[in-house]
């Protein structure tokens, strides 16, 4: 446990196997009320993915004529090697690829819930701790709506794919927080942020669009407990430390840039709809070249900008990995833009929708309010 890089005692943490801290009679008289925003603001944005007042999971989607995520979002369809498939082959890719994708999330939503179970193994302030319980109970209902999703319209889910899957098992498994939490609430959070608010402007699902929004209601706060640990630990780094954290940083961002989704992952749905998957590796590097790839990550709702983004503003990033990030993004313009995330507005709108049947009416969305 030497290696924890603890600046608040908010963060302070134990072995998790180590019990006898946590009944040590000194440990219960610290609580720090950095999370009593969004411990309070829990029963706001509470949802019951079970129960129709919030969502109907029951209404039904012709996956053989019509595509959950639109055609325009796949790659390999804006190459010239589309010209050969049939539409029922493009709509079978489309929906295929929605499978893997949302499968993913899944995975990713477990391990969601299993790292923040893992936070209160180990985080000694009953606060901390508290807000760790409460996002595990949060990601669990988002790993049985996503479960149920997925096995309406497809029946069982896809396997992680491997990289993903490594880098998820790294995140639960570590024993540091602050791996944990770059890792996940900043990190993977955020990616999620941003591609729950693309599914929710895009999907032809209006059963998705939905259970997305009731998601993104909790998932903006888990990225805000994020950005407490960074106000509170970033500017008190030693170089050496700051280091550590943006050398973390960088290989997540990495491994999500680069290694989690491509042609060999999708080799096997390929195969089912008699397509080559050197063919389509060829494509897809002469369509998009490395200009081509910036371009598209310039927009302001690409989900890699926002995660650069989401690091600027911690002031995790420096001039040892700048130009790293700045062969994708321009830093400065993203450094002079606001602290809004990308999905905030609609993560607002569902907690409004959530207040009416939970009887919060009235009060002000906290998902803003929450890290002040
Ligand atoms: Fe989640
Ligand atoms: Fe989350």
């Amino acid at each position: 446990m030497t290696d924890q890089i603890t600046k608040d005692s908010a963060y302070n943490a134990v072995a998790p196997d180590d019990f006898g801290a946590m009944i040590e009679v000194d440990r219960y008289g610290q609580r720090s009320g950095a999370f009593n925003k969004i411990i309070s603001a829990t029963h706001d944005h509470f949802w019951d993915p079970l129960d129709k007042r919030y969502l109907d999971l029951s209404a039904p989607f012709d996956l053989k004529t019509q595509t959950i995520l639109p055609q325009e979002m796949i790659m390999e369809l804006q190459t010239p090697l589309a010209d050969n498939w049939d539409a029922q082959t493009k709509i079978d890719l489309t929906n295929g690829i929605g499978h893997m994708f949302l499968s993913n999330i899944l995975h990713g939503e477990q391990a969601a819930l299993s790292l923040s179970a893992s936070l209160v193994h180990i985080l000694l302030d009953q606060g901390a701790a508290e807000y760790a319980a409460n996002q595990a109970r949060e990601e669990a209902r988002h790993v049985t709506a996503f479960a149920m999703y997925i096995d309406s319209r497809w029946g069982k889910p896809a396997p992680c794919t491997p990289v993903l899957g490594n880098l998820l098992t790294e995140m639960v498994s570590s024993e540091l927080v602050y791996k944990k939490i770059v890792g996940m609430q900043m990190l993977v959070e955020g990616l999620a942020m941003g591609a729950f608010a693309t599914i929710y402007n895009h999907s032809n699902d209006p059963m998705l669009r939905q259970m997305t929004q009731l998601v993104m209601t909790d998932e903006a706060f888990h990225h805000k407990f994020g950005k407490i640990w960074a106000d509170k630990t970033m500017p008190h780094l030693s170089d050496a430390e700051h280091n550590t954290v943006e050398d973390w940083a960088q290989q997540v961002f990495q491994t999500l840039l680069f290694n989690m989704f491509g042609p060999g992952e999708k080799a096997a749905l390929y195969a089912s709809l008699g397509i080559d998957v050197d063919e389509v590796k060829e494509a897809l590097a002469s369509a998009f070249t490395d200009d081509a790839r910036r371009a598209r990550m310039r927009s302001s709702t690409n989900i890699m900008r926002v995660l650069c983004k989401t690091l600027v503003k911690a002031g995790i990033i420096t001039d040892r990995t700048k130009s790293f990030y700045a062969t994708f993004v321009d830093m400065d313009e993203l450094a002079a833009e606001g602290d809004e995330m990308v999905g905030d507005p609609i993560a607002e709108d569902g907690i409004r929708f959530l207040q009416m049947i939970n009887g919060g009416e009235g009060r002000t969305p906290s998902s803003t309010l929450a890290a002040e």
